[in-house]
């Protein structure tokens, strides 16, 4: 039964997952383990996500460009994100989260691409948090893709947000792993997002360390450009 007595948070979180790799070696293990790991690690920022006030939660799971690592690598990435889909629906259907995916699926296999298919169309009607992995995913690419629907054509910015996919722009974007890079991910999404970046490595980042993160971002000041609103006073004086 899906838990549909709540409303879901208003905020848009994303999430650069990255260091599996490192976790692992540093216990002597294949980087596979931390990648398993990783998954585990998912879960439980999945189920915390909307006590956090989060209505939305993009992970970037695989990249654009992480066909280049090893084929044993990819191959075994490929099979575990299968399994996490798999695996995760049952659990997503209780908690009221909806799955989809962003990114490329033509050069995905077969198994991932009916995972996938099975996942979204399962979940569909949950409506607590919407969980978007970004798989074959590259934020270059999406603009691109954007641009060649838009045909040439003059649109608004709210036109490109509906053909990049519709979603509402990040408001903190959390990259774990200690690299303070984007790597190609929502860039257009982004602009005005705030930025975390934490040394702790994907595998170890818990409920806690989401918790401080949305604290750290109670505390900033969302300008967009413009002055921060002062006291009448001041106002007065700079007018005068
Ligand atoms: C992120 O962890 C997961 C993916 C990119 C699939 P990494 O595999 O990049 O881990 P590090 O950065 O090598 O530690
Ligand atoms: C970004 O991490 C992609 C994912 C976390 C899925 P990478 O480890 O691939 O990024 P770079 O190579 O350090 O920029
Ligand atoms: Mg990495």
């Amino acid at each position: 039964m899906q838990s549909n007595r709540r409303s879901p948070g208003n905020l848009h979180v994303a999430i650069i997952m990255d260091g599996n790799g490192r976790w692992a070696m540093g216990r002597g293990l294949p980087r596979f383990a931390g990648h398993r790991a990783g998954a585990e690690s998912l879960r439980r920022i999945v189920e915390t996500a909307p006590d956090c006030g989060i209505g939305v939660l993009t992970v970037y799971a695989f990249s654009s460009d992480n066909w280049k690592r090893p084929p044993e690598e990819v191959d075994a990435l490929m099979e575990l994100l299968a399994c996490y889909l798999a695996s995760e629906t049952e659990r997503c259907l209780t908690n009221g989260v909806r799955m989809s995916i962003i990114g490329r699926r033509d050069r995905l296999p077969d198994s991932l691409r009916a995972a996938i298919d099975a996942a979204e169309c399962r979940t569909l009607h949950c409506n607590l948090l919407e969980l978007r992995l970004a798989i074959d995913y590259s934020a270059r690419d999406a603009i691109l893709g954007a641009s060649a629907c838009a045909g040439g054509e003059h649109i608004t910015r709210e036109r490109f947000e509906e053909l990049l996919g519709g979603t509402r722009p990040v408001d903190i974007l959390i990259r774990t792993g200690g690299e303070q890079r984007l790597s190609d991910f929502l860039l257009w999404e982004c602009a005005y997002a705030e930025l975390i970046f934490t040394n702790r490595m994907w595998p170890d980042f818990g409920p806690f360390d989401l918790q401080r993160a949305i604290e750290q971002y109670a505390h900033r000041e969302r300008r967009y450009g413009a002055i921060p609103p002062a006291p009448a006073a001041v106002h007065d004086h700079w007018l005068r």
